[in-house]
């Protein structure tokens, strides 16, 4: 039986065209990272599980995780998020390294999950954390990073919007106005956490099944009707805890003043999958009602480096998936042709004779810093314009006898057809004809 073709089920091949891509949103990727002074790492694709059941929450463990006993009978996973192991790698180094820590990385990574639109089983993930910032400057920060390269790609504030809450705020509501216990709160929780993705009875029907006093109930309901910071912080004066919350109406009035604001949403819904966030919790969102899915997800982690027994360094990061940012990009017809190659020079040779004068050329111009494809074969003149374009090349030679006899070659610019002839002995003349 012939083999399957086609790549594992949720995971992609990346043909050039792809490629050039995922080339282009890492470099932007990259550039806004390197713009606020973040530094580059990586990590191993395998991590053992237990670093995994520490935090990340039962359903990256019972249900996402890729997990196998290796043959020294270690039981190891394929990393399904990157949050971990730079905790890992930042409590080896945190007390040697001046703080802030900024550290960025862009690694793939695998959730067992039913792929679909904007969700498959292994996707790339820009990282960007954020360890031992004073208060609440990391978290301002990071959120200026992600508009930041939002912006970079051409998105503005009709594309999407930066749902916002915080843990501390989600805490007060279940502990001190509703009262419920800890087991309770934790399934809340989870209920909120889907709230989104379920209609409005499936979420009544879920909340009811967790046998509510009707005054919590109430409570509950009045919290996940807040639409903005404002009414927010009206519904938490009405219970006298705007206090409890001072750090995050700080955050709201410095983002108000550097011009945050009209990206970020208060979104009591937002509470996040993942266990170990204790502060601010975040989601990208498309604001195209055909893609309403999270393009980017984060939050503040203040104890994430106690499982190591180390003392407790504030962190706060994102992961921005590559899948999601892709069908934003196109959504919004943000995303640049990349259909062709691209291509300084097409070197096209007419006889069999200058093979080698073909390859010393290419070479030579190669070394002035442009790019040359090669045709490697002979072509003859009527088809040379039709593999330029092929190709997306911006410019042809023409290597024919006449040519390789008075030592030139002939040059077209495949956009204004401008015609040049240079000689083997000037090549140099080709920068500027190229800019
Ligand atoms: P997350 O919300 O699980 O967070 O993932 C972040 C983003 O990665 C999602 O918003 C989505 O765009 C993308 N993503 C996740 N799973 C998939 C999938 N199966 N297919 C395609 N894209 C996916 C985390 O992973 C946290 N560790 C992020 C973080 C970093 N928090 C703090 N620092």
């Amino acid at each position: 039986m012939a083999l399957n073709k086609k790549p594992y089920k949720g995971t992609r091949d990346f043909f050039p065209a792809d490629k050039r891509v995922q080339d282009y949103i890492f470099s932007k990727m990259r550039e806004s990272a390197n713009s606020f002074a973040f530094e580059p790492y990586d990590g191993p694709m395998l991590e053992e599980v237990e670093l995994y059941k520490a935090k990340s929450g039962e359903e990256l463990i019972n249900d996402q995780i890729y997990s196998f006993t290796d043959r020294g009978d270690r039981f190891v996973a394929i990393r399904p998020e990157m949050t971990p192991t730079v905790a890992r790698m930042v409590a080896q180094v945190h007390r040697e390294i001046p703080k802030p820590i900024k550290w960025y990385s862009i690694p793939n990574l695998m959730r067992y999950e039913k792929p679909q639109r904007g969700r498959l089983r292994e996707h790339w993930q820009f990282n960007c954390d954020i360890f031992g910032a004073t208060g609440r400057n990391g978290e301002i920060e990071i959120l200026q990073l992600i508009i930041h390269l939002m912006k970079s790609f051409g998105a503005t504030s009709e594309h999407f919007e930066v749902l916002i809450n915080d843990r501390e705020i989600v805490n007060t509501v279940f502990n001190d106005l509703m009262k419920v216990s800890t087991e309770t709160s934790y399934k809340l929780y989870k209920i909120i956490d889907r709230a989104k993705k379920v209609s409005a009875e499936a979420l009544d029907k879920m909340i009811g099944e967790l046998s509510l006093e009707q005054d919590s109930v109430n409570i509950l309901k009045s919290y996940l009707s807040v639409k903005s910071f404002d009414e927010l912080f009206s519904f938490l004066g009405e219970y006298d805890q705007v206090e409890k919350v001072s750090g995050f109406k700080e955050l709201s009035d410095i983002a108000k003043k550097i011009g945050l604001d009209k990206f970020l949403v208060y979104d009591p819904t937002i509470v996040r999958g993942l266990d170990y966030y204790t502060g601010i919790v975040f989601e990208v969102f498309d604001k195209n009602p055909e893609n309403r899915r999270a393009l980017c997800g984060g939050g503040a982690y203040a104890n994430l480096l106690q499982i190591f027994n180390e003392s407790p360094v504030a962190g706060v990061g994102f992961g921005l998936g590559d899948v999601t940012l892709t069908d934003f990009l196109i959504t919004h017809k943000l995303l640049p042709d990349f259909s062709k190659n691209s291509v300084d020079l097409y070197l096209t040779f007419q006889s069999e004779a200058a093979l080698a004068k073909s390859f010393e050329l290419a070479d030579q111009i190669r070394e002035l810093g442009f790019s040359v494809l090669n045709s490697l074969d002979t072509v003859k003149f009527k088809k040379v314009f039709q593999g330029a374009d092929k190709n997306g090349a911006r410019f042809v030679a023409l290597l024919g006898d006449q040519e390789l006899e008075g030592e030139y070659i002939q040059i077209k610019n495949i956009e204004t057809k401008e015609s040049f002839e240079v000689k083997f002995s000037n090549l140099e003349e080709l920068e500027k004809i190229f800019s």
